[in-house]
């Protein structure tokens, strides 16, 4: 995918839309019509009245074939995909795809959204509005209408839609920008978060070596065009120093030097053990993230956070240093083990809970439909991270609203040794964390049953395991890294979609 077209009926913001889509991802913006106005020297108004519909229809095609057949950006400032050609938000007339030949030249050089709207939102727009529609000249509301009529069948083939009624420019783009799986983080550092098929990178063109794991690799590796790849054991009991030490030695004696740049293929394990690696070696080289399990596309591959284990606990070592790309394909999850894809499920219920009880309610309907809509979840899921993220990237506020379900979760995982897998202890975690915030009366009651429900039905487990001491739980809590002086702070579900930060000094109690 290269170009982002935006097209649809008169009135729907493709322009608006189209600009603020360009600030946020960091694309140069073209609008189709300003490019025809220039190249005629003249306005489409004066284009359809001195030479006729058709006249004008030749001059968008030849328009459009430039923009998607040059090879190089003809503008300043035009960033490159990863597959190296160059891209751009495209703002397209209200019927310039009305034509085979230019249908295929955008759906095959980028992804088309159309945007939609009812009948009396794009009347109530057009009254306002001073530019000139020469199709739409004279009765407006019948001409309006007909329009509509005639194209409905062209406008309902398009499978991206997206209907922009009821909402700012800013939400449609910030909706736009989920369905398209495309964002462009700047808090800290600078990159792009794209779900898109890995297919597509013939090769990352900046990336020197992959490190990945075992499972991954048999499934995936070759799917990445570079030659050299460091495999290392699958499993958390291997996030320590020593495959640290394991990868900078590797680093080494494959030559990377400080332009090389490490391909992260794997789940959060790997993401977090190469981005730590990558960090620190040479004072700090570049990474890519390529996540593998669901886990690590909504949420360890998003952030800038790296490190390792030590015994006394999870992810005590550890780094900001932020990717320069991640891409997520969730096609790649289609071999990911039924447990690997539960327990990824949980960080998605947990964004869910967060701030999107749209995505919340998806959960709720099981396994099943998870696994037919996983581009979906992702998609979502990981928005709601990013946004956060992009709020509070060093965890001074608002971040700390991601521990939702891991002060307890972190602790249970670690006194399991790790039985418990990352997803199965938060969901145990988030369970126990929303009992108690209904206990204290910080959420109203049943937020804590619809939580837990959901959980079960998505086949996680929700209750401590009998077996595992609270005494220890509770002193694994206390060496957690979220512990302050007195107190630990807690992220505790208030309702579906609110998250606020307690700070609990009886850790008996939450138990
Ligand atoms: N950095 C962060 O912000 C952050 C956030 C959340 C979690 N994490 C960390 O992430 C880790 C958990 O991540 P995880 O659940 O992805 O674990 P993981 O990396 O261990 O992967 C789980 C298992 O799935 C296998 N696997 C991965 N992708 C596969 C695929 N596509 N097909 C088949 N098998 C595949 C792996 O080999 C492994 O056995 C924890 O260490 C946790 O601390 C980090």
């Amino acid at each position: 995918m290269t170009h982002i077209f935006l097209y649809g009926p008169p009135a729907t913001g493709k322009t608006t839309i189209g600009e603020i889509l360009s600030r946020n991802l960091k694309l140069p913006f073209i609008d189709l019509d300003r490019v025809i106005e220039s190249k005629a020297g003249t306005s489409i108004p004066q284009i359809m009245e001195g030479q006729g519909e058709s006249a004008f229809r030749d001059l968008e095609s030849a328009a459009l074939k430039e923009i998607t057949l040059t090879p190089n950006p003809p503008l300043r400032g035009a960033s490159r995909s990863p597959t190296g050609r160059w891209e751009s938000i495209v703002a397209l007339g209200g019927g310039v795809l009305l034509r085979d030949e230019n249908r295929h030249l955008a759906e095959s050089n980028g992804k088309v959204l159309l945007l939609t709207a009812e009948l009396d939102t794009l009347l109530a727009r057009l009254n306002k509005d001073s530019n000139k529609r020469p199709l739409l000249a004279g009765d407006l509301k019948s001409k309006l209408k007909s329009l509509l009529d005639n194209r409905r069948e062209h406008y309902d083939s398009f499978t991206l839609k997206l209907d922009v009624g009821n909402q700012t420019a800013e939400q449609t783009a910030h909706r736009a920008q989920i369905m398209l799986g495309r964002h462009h983080l700047s808090a800290m550092g600078e990159y792009d978060v794209r779900v898109g098929q890995i297919g597509n990178l013939r090769s990352i063109a900046y990336g020197n070596i992959i490190v990945t794991d075992e499972n991954v690799a048999k499934h995936h590796l070759d799917k990445i065009n570079i030659e050299k790849s460091i495999i290392i054991p699958a499993g958390e009991e291997h996030k320590n120093l020593e495959t640290v030490s394991r990868l900078w030695k590797a680093f080494l004696e494959n030559g990377l030097d400080r332009k090389s740049a490490i391909v992260a293929l794997g789940g959060g394990v790997i993401g977090d053990l190469a981005g730590f690696a990558a960090s620190t070696y040479m004072r700090g080289i570049d990474w890519i993230a390529v996540p593998t399990t669901l886990l690590a596309m909504v949420d360890a591959s998003i952030g800038g956070k790296t490190g390792f284990d030590l015994p006394e606990g999870k992810n005590l070592i550890g780094s900001f240093h932020p990717p320069k790309l991640v891409l997520a394909d969730p096609s790649l999850l289609r071999t990911l083990s039924d447990r690997d894809l539960r327990s990824g499920m949980a960080e998605v219920v947990k964004h869910g809970i967060i701030a999107d009880p749209e995505l919340f309610a998806l959960c709720s309907n099981g396994m099943d439909w998870v696994k037919d809509n996983l581009e979906e979840i992702v998609k979502r899921a990981m928005a709601v991270k990013i946004n956060i993220i992009e709020e509070d990237p060093y965890e001074k506020g608002i971040r700390a609203a991601l521990n939702l379900g891991h002060t307890v979760g972190h602790a249970v995982e670690l006194v399991s040794g790790f039985k418990l897998s990352h997803g199965e202890s938060v969901a145990i975690g988030m369970v126990a964390e929303a009992a108690y915030a209904v206990r204290v009366g910080v959420a109203g009651r049943g937020s804590d049953e619809a939580i837990e429900s959901t959980l079960s039905n998505l086949g996680l487990p929700t209750r401590i395991p009998a077996e595992l001491p609270r005494e220890e739980i509770i002193r694994a809590m206390k060496v957690d890294k979220k512990k302050s002086a007195k107190a630990i702070r807690f992220a505790l579900p208030v309702d579906l979609g609110k998250v606020e930060l307690v700070d609990v000094t009886n850790l008996d109690e939450v138990l």
